[in-house]
Parts: C-alpha cells; structure tokens; sequence
C-alpha cells in the first residue's frame, strides 16, 4: 500500500516499520533507536538474528556518538561516494548501538542512500536500520510492486519509483591495515582504486563458517527454474540473453539490457529473476558472456548464487 511521505515519518517515528526506496533496492526501515520495530523488522522478513542491519543515515556527522576512531581514508571514502551506495563496516563504542542491529558484533554497518526522498526521511527521523524489503530467500526488491508481493498489498510503503543501480550498495570492512570489498555491489572494485591507492581485496569467505560479512551465510535467492549457464543456448527453453545478440530463431529470450551496458543489466537484473517465478518458468539459460571486471562482477556473482541449488 503506496503511503503519504508524512505517513511514513509518522509511522517511523512511533515504532512501526516502512519499505523506502533507495537508489540500490528497496529497505524495511525501522528507527535505529527503536527496540520494539526492529523486532519486526527481523520477524517480517524472516531473517536470522545472527545476520546485522545496516544503520542509514543522511550525513557522516550522525557516526559520531556511535564511533571513537576512524580508519584511515574513511572521510576520504564517504567524500567520495557518499550519499551513494557504499556501506562501511567499522568498530563502534561499545555499547552504543542496540545489540540486535550489531548481532552483538563490535563493529556496524553504515551507509548514506542518495535517494532524495530518503534523504529528506532521514532528515525527519533520524537513523534508520534498512535490511532489503524482501522475505529473506527473495532476491531484493527494486520496486514498490515487488514490495508488495513480497510483504502483501497492505504493508506501508514510501513509492519511489525503480531503483536506479538495481543491486545493493558494496560493503567495505577495514581488516588488517586495508579495506576489504566483504560484499560485492552497486560499486565495483576499481572505483576504489583512485581513492585508496590501491584495489580493495574481494573477501566474501565462501564457505568459511565465520565469513567477515555475516550475510554470506545465510540462504540466498534460487528462483524455482534451473539455471544453465554453460554450453549452447537451447531453443527449447527460456533464454536470459541480451538485446544486441541474436539466440536461435524461436527462442524465448529475457532481456537483461545490451551486453554493452553493466548498469542497465544490473538495474534489470532481479525483475528479471523474479519473472522467472512469475511465469513459472522451470528451466532457463543463461547468457554469461560478458567482462569479468567492473559492475559485470557483481552481476556474475548474484547470477552464481541464484544457480546454486540449496
Ligand atoms: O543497498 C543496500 O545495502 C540495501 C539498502 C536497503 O540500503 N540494504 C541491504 O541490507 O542490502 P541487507 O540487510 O539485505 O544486507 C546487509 C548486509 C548483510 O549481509 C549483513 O550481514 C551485512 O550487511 N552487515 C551488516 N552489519 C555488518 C557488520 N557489522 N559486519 C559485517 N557485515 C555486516
Ligand atoms: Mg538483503
């Protein structure tokens, strides 16, 4: 149910949840100081308590009562991309932040979204807690519809159209004198290049029982079709293919965009997936030959952790 923005301060400021819309996907926002509607925020989704929120803010200055010391090149990297779709993970004040965002961690996830309506929310709340605004297992939501599909046609939310980037924001964790890419995201790896002065290892602790982003472990999002992504394009099942190719004469083909343009497959890329449910598809190829750099790497990632049968 698409709700008034004044609602939705309303219902922010007294312990109820929204989905927001953002820039990456849409988020179930809760205030950061709100106990009771952080609760629901893990009771709607169905997330594990072990797995941390991101806390969003509209400005780095509300990180101070939160954070003692911050890592090198920090400011440099919020100057640099924020509001935008970068979170950062860095060690708090004990005690600062309820537990049950941290997970009981002694580090947070913060990040500004540039979304201007949740920009100018932010301003009116104050620090909200936003995991994506899917049923954990879903992929993230990119759209008010697929809020609502995911949540029912009356759960409260702030319209704000369809989100520009498509997958959420990269997740940077300083370990060990450098920063660490822990989930890959709206920003890629080289971007950081010219800001730190060198390129972000990718750590994503694949089958590591203590990976450094907790989210890893967790179940992520298989659509009920079968994805291929290897061989010969099969004229007998859907295919997810790009505009500028052409596929066997007859085929059914999913268009993730031009094969020329990373973020137009990546802002396509979970309405594709969730389509794949939609129309009950049981089968599907797809179309893996594109760069393994850049923006193309957190698409091949997603794609990879959807083929993964669990
Ligand atoms: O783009 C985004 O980041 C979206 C929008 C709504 O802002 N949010 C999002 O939240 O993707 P969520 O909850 O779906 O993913 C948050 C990820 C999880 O994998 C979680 O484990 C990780 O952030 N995380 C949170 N706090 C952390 C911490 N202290 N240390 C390491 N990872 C953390
Ligand atoms: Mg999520």
């Amino acid at each position: 149910m698409r709700i008034p923005f004044q609602k939705a301060v309303e219902l922010l400021n007294s312990h109820q949840v929204v989905a927001i819309p953002t820039e990456t996907v849409y988020g179930l926002a809760a205030s950061l100081f709100s106990e009771a509607a952080i609760d629901k925020v893990f009771s709607i989704k169905g997330r594990p308590s072990q797995n941390p929120l991101i806390i969003h803010v509209d400005s780095s200055d509300l990180l101070q009562p939160f954070v003692n010391t911050f890592p090198p090149h920090f400011h440099k990297l919020i100057d640099a991309f924020w509001p935008g779709p970068l979170t950062v993970v860095i060690e708090i004040i004990p005690k600062s932040i309820l537990p049950k965002v941290t997970a009981g961690l002694t580090t947070a996830a913060f990040r500004s979204p540039a979304h201007p309506l949740t920009q100018k929310l932010l301003k009116e709340t104050g620090p909200l807690v936003a995991p994506s605004a899917n049923l954990s297992g879903k992929p993230s939501p990119t759209s008010a519809d697929h809020v609502e599909y995911d949540l029912g046609f009356d759960f409260p939310v702030l319209e704000g159209g369809i989100c520009e980037n498509g997958v959420e924001s990269t997740i940077l964790f300083f370990d060990q004198l450098e920063w660490k890419i822990i989930r890959m995201g709206a920003l890629s790896p080289e971007q950081f290049t010219p800001i730190l002065g060198y390129q972000p290892s990718v750590q994503l602790g694949d089958g590591n029982p203590n990976p450094l982003c907790p989210g890893q472990l967790f179940r992520h999002y298989a659509p009920q079709a079968k994805l291929i992504l290897t061989g010969d394009p099969d004229p007998n099942i859907p295919i997810i293919g790009f505009s500028d190719r052409t596929y066997p004469s007859g085929s059914f083909v999913i268009y993730l965009g031009n094969s020329e343009d990373a973020t137009l497959a990546a802002h396509n890329l979970y309405d594709v997936l969730r389509k794949l449910d939609l129309q009950q598809i049981k089968k599907a190829w797809i179309d893996m030959a594109f760069p393994a750099s850049g923006l193309w790497l957190t698409i091949r990632e997603r794609i990879l952790k959807a083929a993964t049968e669990s």
